[in-house]
């Protein structure tokens, strides 16, 4: 399946806890400031930025699969000479300039199935003793708002989602060579406002590959039915947060 495209500017004028999520993982790295760290859907680029503010001596390798997401991240990053914005899917053996010190990634692994296959990329763009840092959706993760797009009569399977439980992800990481594994998974229901911004939300963060094999005024009325169908204007994310060593 072709990679999914993002709206990239529609995103990043969205009320993301993304930002909060990335802030997380750069500070659970533990930089000590020379190091180059790769981002795993990178997306708009905005935590390859937030992680060079901690990397005077150092570089970032951005990565994603989404063309109009690494074209934002070109814009946010011009001028800086430290980053090297790559272009490559998460689900095949990643190209030889992703390599860093540390990798990181936020709100990506999710959307990637098999996470052993996954963890086993990352190791190898890693030396021994280096860090990992991740967070993305976990087991539960937006099961209400799964129901909801149910009873709005959304497709079955929702999307190519994987959330995974604690237990699944520490064998996937120790499978691929990882060790002194941490893998924690935190409820972080995300409330919005009801109407245009609740909608947009769901369209351009929660939807998208949903509407992807939809016309756009399917698309939109699904989308505004599956708000209608939420109790609460909330998006119950549960988040999965790993620590390893390679
Ligand atoms: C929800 S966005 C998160 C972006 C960014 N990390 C953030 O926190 O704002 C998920 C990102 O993962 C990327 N992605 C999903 N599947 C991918 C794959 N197979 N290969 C490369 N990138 C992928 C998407 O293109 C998108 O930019």
């Amino acid at each position: 399946m072709e990679l999914l495209e993002w709206d990239a500017s529609a995103y990043d004028a969205l009320p993301l806890p993304h930002v909060r999520w990335g802030r997380g993982v750069i500070d659970r790295l533990g930089l000590a400031g020379d190091e180059t760290v790769v981002d795993l859907g990178c997306g708009t680029g905005r935590d390859a930025e937030g992680v060079l503010e901690r990397l005077p001596r150092g570089r970032v390798v951005a990565v994603d699969g989404s063309r109009n997401m690494l074209e934002q991240a070109r814009r946010r990053l011009a001028g800086c000479d430290r980053v090297e914005l790559v272009h490559a899917d998460l689900t095949r053996p990643l190209p030889p300039e992703v390599r860093g010190d540390a990798v990181m990634s936020v709100a990506t692994f999710h959307w990637v199935p098999d996470h052993a296959g996954l963890f086993g990329r990352v190791a190898a763009t890693l030396p021994a003793g280096a860090r990992f840092e991740a967070e993305f959706g976990g087991r539960g993760n937006i099961a209400g708002f799964q129901a909801a797009l149910q009873r709005a009569g959304g497709p079955a399977e929702g999307s190519s989602w994987t959330f995974d439980d604690e237990g699944a992800t520490a064998a996937a990481l120790e499978a691929a060579g990882f060790h002194d594994v941490d893998v924690r998974l935190v409820p972080d229901p995300v409330r919005l406002q009801r109407g245009g911004p609740l909608e947009a939300f769901l369209a351009t963060v929660v939807m998208p590959a949903i509407l992807r094999d939809l016309p756009a005024d399917e698309g939109r009325a699904l989308v505004l039915r599956t708000a209608e169908e939420l109790p609460e204007p909330v998006v119950d994310y549960v988040r999965m947060q790993l620590t390893a060593t390679r």
